[in-house]
């Protein structure tokens, strides 16, 4: 009976042990792009319809939200392509371009064009949104 609590207790431990190890680089990994989504279209101010979402990746007429820059401002943030600050984070958007290219792309080139800021933090989600679509580079 001894032998068998102890080995529970070990069992026990190993168990917390392991437990915690997982969790840090479980959150030390970027949000998906997924739970991002979710959120900011959780959130009115931020939401917009997917609807009209489809319409403007695919070059539909549409009228474009008043809120589209938060959106895209939202989501941004949230995969970690633009800092709280509003400025473009170059290493994380060069990371999904290197990811994304496919061969004969000139990942730096991309980078190049893709981190040009736009006046305010909304229109440079916007203008980097836009210029990653044109080159085929999924979020
Ligand atoms: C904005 O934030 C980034 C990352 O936190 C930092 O590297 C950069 O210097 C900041 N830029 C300005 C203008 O505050």
């Amino acid at each position: 009976m001894k032998v068998f609590v102890l080995f529970c207790v070990v069992l026990l431990a190993v168990a917390v042990v392991s437990a915690k190890k997982a969790k840090p680089t479980e959150e030390d990994k970027p949000k998906s792009l997924k739970k991002v989504v979710k959120e900011c279209q959780r959130n009115e101010a931020t939401k917009v319809d997917n609807a009209v979402l489809k319409k403007i990746k695919k070059h539909k007429p549409v009228d474009i939200p008043d809120n589209y820059g938060d959106h895209k401002l939202c989501i941004l943030k949230g995969i970690g392509f633009i800092n709280e600050n509003g400025t473009v984070n170059e290493d994380n958007l060069k990371k999904r371009v290197t990811k994304k290219a496919e061969e004969g792309d000139d990942v730096n080139a991309i980078v190049t064009e893709c981190k040009d800021p736009g006046k305010t933090a909304q229109e440079t989600a916007i203008k980097i949104d836009t210029c990653l679509n044109k080159h085929s580079i999924d979020l």
